[in-house]
């Protein structure tokens, strides 16, 4: 199967920037040649999610990658750091800085982020501070991380205050994503991701969130094709999306659909892996779409239609469904409050007209959300 290349174009006021998105079926083995003009003759450090080494690991990939890119660099140096939100805080961050510049790094040193999307947020965020911002190339290996959080060039870690608190946006100059190294990931993982891919129907594509209705049993036995189709269609619509909003100042914040519910979500789970980002993804975008409905904004039909969606695919719907978490109405909206979009106490929320149109609805009523929440907790 031939690899398909995208491209994020920013457009930026001062330079423009732009980027691949590479996304093929066993193309690891070939990263060499691929990212050679990135690599050639750099100091070179990856940064690995710890499972790739793991004696129950029967993926060969990471073994793959290293060889093909191993001739290209002047050195080549590795840290591995175990998955999961409770990895992304601030004592890892110090750690793989102190042992990346131990290494002996310059200006022109590579931090290559091999794993999911833990691995890229931190490694990402990592490569932005040190000598106030180094190159970095993103290796997704989960489904999570190929269709949303290695594009975009958002950064960064969790704080015990919150989730995602501490970041920068620090674009990478190439991703890299293999749908063979999918294989291995635990089911639970891959339901997580396909929250975030039927986001990117919600918010601006109705033809997009139809086709994956008709072919989620192709997408989660794997096949190859419908693999490869879901992947590059949700990177083109992120890549859309942001091109003209790379900082969020407006329509980039609609891929914070559900987003301000999941966050809180987490947080309350202490990142322990109760549960995982996609899943309170899943829940925060079905709690949008039933606040879009009592704030009369949307049918609900369309409601009952995106449930639906992810009851099929076993995802959790509500907040009932994660009966391990105790949530409360008023924790929720104060860490609600903490949210980014949030501007002086005044909540902002991502709602929808409809399936397919999502949009930034500010200042929502705390009493109606109050009300709200209390018939969801
Ligand atoms: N930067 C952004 O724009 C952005 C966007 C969305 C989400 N995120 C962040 O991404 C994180 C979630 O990413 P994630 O779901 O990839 O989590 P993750 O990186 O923790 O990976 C999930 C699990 O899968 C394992 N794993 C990784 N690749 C594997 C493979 N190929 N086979 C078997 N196991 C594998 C990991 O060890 C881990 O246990 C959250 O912290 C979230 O906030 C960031």
């Amino acid at each position: 199967m031939k690899s398909k290349i995208l491209k994020v174009s920013l457009n930026r006021k001062i330079e423009n920037l732009s980027y691949p998105i590479i996304v093929g079926d066993n193309i690891l083995r070939n990263s060499g040649e691929i990212l050679k003009e990135f690599l050639h003759k750099k100091k070179v450090v990856v940064i690995y999610d710890s499972f790739f080494s793991s004696t129950t690991n029967p993926n060969n990939a990471f073994e793959e990658f290293v060889q093909s890119i191993n001739k290209l660099t002047a050195t080549l140096n590795f840290i591995d750091i175990p998955g999961g939100d409770k990895t992304k805080n601030i004592d890892q961050l110090n750690k793989i800085i102190e042992k990346v510049l131990a290494y002996g790094i310059d200006r022109q040193t590579v931090i290559i982020a091999f794993g999911g999307g833990v691995i890229g947020d931190v490694a990402g965020f990592a490569a932005s501070i040190l000598l106030r911002g180094i190159d970095f190339i993103q290796v997704p290996t989960t489904l999570l991380s190929q269709v949303d959080s290695s594009v975009g060039g958002k950064t960064g870690i969790n704080s015990k205050i919150g989730k995602n608190l501490i970041g920068s946006f620090h674009q990478p100059q190439a991703v890299l994503a293999d749908i063979n190294i999918l294989k291995t990931l635990p089911k639970r993982e891959f339901r997580a991701g396909f929250a975030e891919v039927v986001k990117y129907g919600l918010i601006k594509d109705l033809e997009f969130f139809n086709w994956l209705n008709q072919e989620y049993e192709s997408i989660f036995i794997h096949d190859k094709n419908s693999l490869k189709t879901m992947i590059t269609k949700s990177c083109e619509i992120k890549a859309d999306v942001i091109k003209n909003d790379e900082k969020e100042g407006a329509e980039r914040a609609l891929l914070n659909l559900g987003h301000t519910f999941a966050h809180a979500i987490e947080s309350f789970g202490n990142f322990d892996g109760r549960v995982i980002h996609g899943e309170a993804v899943s829940i925060g975008i079905c709690l949008a779409f039933k606040l879009s409905n009592k704030l009369c904004f949307c049918s609900i039909d369309d409601t009952k239609k995106v449930i639906n969606l992810f009851q099929k695919s076993k995802l959790p719907t509500s907040l009932h469904d994660i009966k391990k978490i105790s949530i409360s109405t008023s924790g929720m909206i104060k860490k609600f409050k903490l949210d980014k979009k949030s501007k002086q106490n005044e909540l902002t929320f991502i709602l929808n007209r409809r399936i397919g149109e999502s949009f930034i609805k500010q200042n929502v009523n705390v009493g109606v959300l109050t009300q709200f929440l209390n018939e969801e907790v």
